[in-house]
């Protein structure tokens, strides 16, 4: 728990990703940037959290339990916190922390670490090879921070001067402090913004101390670009898998994390497997190469792949084998069921110890309604079988290969509905014979 209210600026146009998706909207490990934020939020147990957002952020926050503040239109980052702060009295007045929305890399300890420092505000630098378009901390020889000149407002001089240390816009302030600053923020600079940054050199004058603290840049990194989307993932896929490797999971670089997979000591991944949001594998669970899946949950000593395709909803038994180019769909699949080739099983219901052969369908979508189909345990699905849900088939029953399966099937009957095979003696010679050669 700290006694701060966190501010987290979200709004602003993220022109710069070249995209229709609001900047903080954009994924990271499975989820939007502001959610990786909103949860290092939510993990300090504040006083209170405020979200400065703009138009094109309003659904996603719909049903937000925290404070959130239209900023429209965007002004700048000191404006954002202006707006945030207007008419709430006591919470201008309290231990503020500004989280910025395109921020997601940041982690808990450093966030404690710049909340311990003293001074009336804190600040995370970082360093980062030029050019870059990050901010620049100007320190006084006592160590404290004088000012903040933004890239686009630095001087030809002051441009490619290596030795300033980088702001990384996460700034903590005293209680009380806010008040005596925003009121004096001007929009003077390049852009016609009106700057947070400019807080330091207000404060400044008005004989307050700002403490730098410098952080390793891969837990500042900012997204503006493509790219830098693509840097902050790479650096939380390192983090993701050594978190996994360390809670005894074997997996190696190739394998895409989303930032909620919960993995079993003792599961196996295998090179390219990518996993979606809400993925659970239990305990000796193999994943061989290849698999996408989503929303399912793996139980202990399942195998899977390598191509599988596991979309929500599914569950896939105890020793369960699912092989190559199956695709599971909100499908409960049983212990020992296996399901070795080309299949696809939606909305489906599966038994204990189900065969089901290769090129299995159900046929879960009649054009306007999705149907059910349940296998009781132990049934037997010849390949290259149709199942059109709804239907039910019975403890036990075989389903002959190559059968169209439209009604329910009894207990440990064979239901089969291919024609009977036809054989036609000696067809190729006369066929040869009474075709003439061209
Ligand atoms: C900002 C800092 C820069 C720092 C960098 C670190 C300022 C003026 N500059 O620059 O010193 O090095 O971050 O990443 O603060 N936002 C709003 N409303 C606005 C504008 C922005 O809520 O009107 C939000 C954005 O959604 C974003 C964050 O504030 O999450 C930062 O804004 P951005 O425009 O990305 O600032 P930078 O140019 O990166
Ligand atoms: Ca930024």
């Amino acid at each position: 728990m700290i006694p701060y209210h966190i501010i987290i600026l979200a709004a602003g146009k993220g022109t710069r990703m070249r995209s229709p998706l609001p900047k903080v909207l954009h994924p990271l490990a499975g989820f939007p940037l502001i959610w990786h934020v909103l949860r290092l939020a939510e993990s300090l147990g504040p006083k209170g959290i405020t979200c400065v957002i703009s138009q094109d952020l309003q659904d996603f926050f719909s049903d937000s339990p925290h404070r959130v503040i239209l900023q429209d239109p965007p002004k700048g980052t000191g404006h954002a916190v202006q707006q945030a702060l207007a008419g709430a009295g006591h919470l201008a007045q309290a231990p503020t922390l500004v989280l910025y929305g395109d921020t997601p890399l940041l982690t808990m300890g450093t966030v404690q670490a710049l909340l311990a420092l003293d001074g009336d505000m804190g600040l995370l630098t970082f360093r980062a090879p030029l050019p870059n378009p990050y901010g620049r901390v100007l320190c006084k020889d006592d160590g404290t921070v004088s000012r903040i000149i933004e890239s686009s407002d630095l001087s030809p001089e002051q441009k490619p001067n290596p030795d300033f240390p980088l702001n990384a816009g996460i700034m903590a302030f005293r209680a009380g402090v806010l008040p005596k600053v925003l009121p004096e923020l001007r929009p003077q600079n390049q852009q016609g913004e009106v700057y947070l940054t400019d807080t330091v050199a207000v404060l400044d004058a008005q004989g307050g101390r700002v403490r730098p603290l410098s952080v390793p840049a891969e837990e500042v990194l900012g997204v503006n670009t493509q790219q830098e989307l693509q840097a902050v993932e790479t650096i939380m896929q390192a983090r993701l898998l050594k978190h996994h490797q360390n809670a005894g999971v074997m997996a190696g670089s190739s394998v895409i994390f989303a930032a909620d997979t919960v993995l079993a000591a003792g599961t196996q991944v295998h090179p390219y497997v990518v996993f979606g949001r809400g993925v659970r594998v239990d305990e000796g669970a193999v994943i061989h190469s290849f698999s996408h899946l989503t929303g399912c949950v793996i139980q202990r000593g399942a195998t899977v792949g390598p191509f599988a395709r596991l979309r929500f909803g599914t569950t896939v038994g105890e020793d369960a084998h699912i092989g190559n180019f199956v695709e599971l769909k909100a499908a409960t699949l049983g212990k020992g069921v296996k399901a070795g080739h080309l299949s696809y099983l939606g909305d489906a219901d599966i038994g204990d110890n189900c065969n089901i052969g290769a090129g299995t369908i159900t046929c879960n979508y009649d054009g306007t309604h999705k149907h059910k189909t349940t296998l009781e345990s132990g049934v037997f699905v010849g390949s290259h079988s149709a199942l059109v849900a709804p239907v039910t088939v019975q403890e036990g029953a075989y389903l002959g290969a190559g059968s169209v399966i439209t009604k329910n099937v009894p207990k440990d009957t064979l239901a089969i509905t291919r024609p009977a095979l036809t054989t036609v003696p000696h067809w190729s010679q006369r066929r040869k014979k009474n075709t003439p050669s061209s």
